[in-house]
């Protein structure tokens, strides 16, 4: 492992450092098959193994091969620590994450977005007291994206576990820019000083402390529905603070994860920007005001009840069905007995189709990994802006557990703070019947027209009961 071999440019280097190089090279290759793979549900399970593969190669090698800049390798007692503490926060990861219920998922990777930001921050605060790393500008960086990343992901935890609300009010928005100013100039100050500044270490902690607040008050104000924009930017941040630290070490694996999590959250950003129709620096700086004027106080209709056995009729009767899946819909489990209802209708000759809007549930995804769960065709998912051309055409729109998604408010309430984004057009179908348990608001808290709307009638009760009572009821005509 220590034959030495010399480079082109008469640089040394040893066979370990050669098979640490390629061993790198390998961990990326697996990392971009992994990610490859998490883009189909049928292979994202595969994915993940590929990924973690390479993550697993990385480690080991770096463990066994890397040397530090006087060319020691790490050392057993290190390494036993290295080892004990992957091994401990293994455990406490798999408990976890079996676990979690699927409507928890998306704290769980809130979560998971603050410890990476930490430890990135960690790696940052270390080396920047270590006279020898050169790489400081990278190194304050990591400091300030790794600390924000930890705390700006701890507050969406609680605001998607529902224990933090939104605080609205302008005078953050100059807050803010204020601080990001403060945080900016104090980077470029610390990177000039150099190391014999006498205030160096008081700045550096000043600087750790501006930064987690600013992660608070950057994502306190975000509201509601704007929440998946930020869960996926702070994912991206957490990949981009992880790349800085892999540059201060200039560890090939490091960077190369950060900078595929990172991109992969910054694509996923600008998806998720898209399907609200919002631009970055709207979300980020624009998402204050109320909850919307809501219906209250218009002319607005009344809500109606229908029966089971007219809901079974209705479905059984239709020639099109349109399935609306929400967030109520995962919250209830009832994926398997809404697959039933499809077969169960789809035997008797009505063609059912599933609208799967980009944000509905809570997580990006979330209705198609609960559908595929239920082993619903993925032929049968179609995404929000096919599906809406066809819903004029459309007999019945069955919204189950959804309702920001289908809130007519974006289209024609410009107080709503939905506004703009697009929906599912379930009110353009010649009926609609919406499953819920009571006149419950959705995630952005707003009221919803549509349930007042003239061709909707509710069927109140837990979605999986009602869908369980509908199947038994269609099953008897
Ligand atoms: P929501 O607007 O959150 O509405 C869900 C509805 O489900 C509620 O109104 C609730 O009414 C009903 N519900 C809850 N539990 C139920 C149960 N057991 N049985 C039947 N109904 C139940 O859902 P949505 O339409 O899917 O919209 C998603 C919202 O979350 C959007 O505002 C989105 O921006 C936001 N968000 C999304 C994400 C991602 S990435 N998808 C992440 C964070 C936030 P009742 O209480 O009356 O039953």
């Amino acid at each position: 492992m220590n034959k030495v071999l010399y480079a082109l440019d008469g640089s040394i280097f040893t066979v370990g450092d050669t098979i640490l190089e390629y061993s790198y090279l390998l961990a990326a290759i697996f990392f971009v098959i992994g990610l490859k793979l998490q883009s189909q549900p049928g292979t994202a399970r595969k994915g993940n193994i590929w990924a973690g593969g390479g993550m697993l190669l990385a480690m080991i090698t770096t463990l066994l091969l890397h040397k530090n800049s006087d060319g020691q390798y790490i050392s057993l007692a290190n390494a036993s620590v290295v080892i004990s503490v992957i091994i401990f926060g293994s455990i406490i990861g798999s408990v976890v994450a079996r676990k979690v219920k699927m409507t928890a998922m998306p704290q769980l990777v809130s979560f998971f977005n603050a410890t990476g930001g930490a430890a990135s921050g960690l790696v940052a605060v270390m080396e920047f007291y270590n006279p020898d790393n050169k790489a400081i500008l990278v190194t304050l960086l990591g400091l300030v994206i790794g600390s924000l990343t930890f705390s700006g992901s701890m507050i969406a935890y609680g605001k998607l576990d529902g224990k933090i609300g939104d605080i609205f009010s302008p005078v953050m928005k100059y807050i803010n820019i204020a601080m990001l100013l403060v945080l900016a100039g104090l980077v470029i100050f610390l990177l000039m000083a150099g190391f014999d500044f006498p205030y160096r270490n008081v700045l550096a902690v000043v600087l750790l402390f501006l930064a987690l607040l600013y992660g608070v008050s950057f994502v306190m104000p975000i509201g509601g529905a704007d929440m998946p924009v930020v869960i996926s930017l702070l994912n991206s941040f957490s990949g981009i603070a992880a790349a800085l630290a892999g540059f201060i070490y200039n560890n090939q694996a490091m960077i190369l994860g950060g900078i595929l999590v990172g991109a992969a959250g910054s694509i996923l950003t600008i998806l998720m920007c898209r399907a609200m129709n919002r631009s970055l620096l709207n979300v980020l700086v624009g998402a204050f005001g109320g909850g919307g004027a809501g219906p209250e106080g218009k002319d607005i209709g009344a809500i109606k009840e229908i029966s089971l056995s007219d809901a079974a009729v209705l479905l059984s009767y239709s020639q099109k069905v349109v399935i609306i899946p929400g967030y109520g819909l995962a919250a209830a489990q009832a994926q398997h007995i809404c697959s039933d209802l499809d077969n169960l209708l789809t035997d008797n000759g009505v063609e059912v189709k599933y609208a799967i809007h980009p944000v509905a549930g809570r997580m990006p995804g979330h209705m198609n990994v609960l559908l595929a769960e239920a082993d619903v065709s993925y032929d049968k998912l179609i995404a929000m802006e096919d599906i809406n051309p066809e819903m004029p055409n459309t007999d019945v729109a069955v919204v189950i557990g959804a309702n920001d998604v289908v809130n007519p408010a974006a289209y024609d309430d410009p107080s709503s703070p939905i506004y703009g984004m697009p929906i599912i057009n379930a009110h353009e179908a010649h009926n609609i019947i919406v499953m819920k348990r009571g006149m419950g608001k959705g995630y952005a808290a707003i009221e919803n027209y549509l349930f007042y709307n003239d061709k909707t009638r509710m069927l109140f009760g837990n979605a999986k009961e009602s869908l369980q009572k509908l199947v038994t009821e269609i099953k008897t005509l």
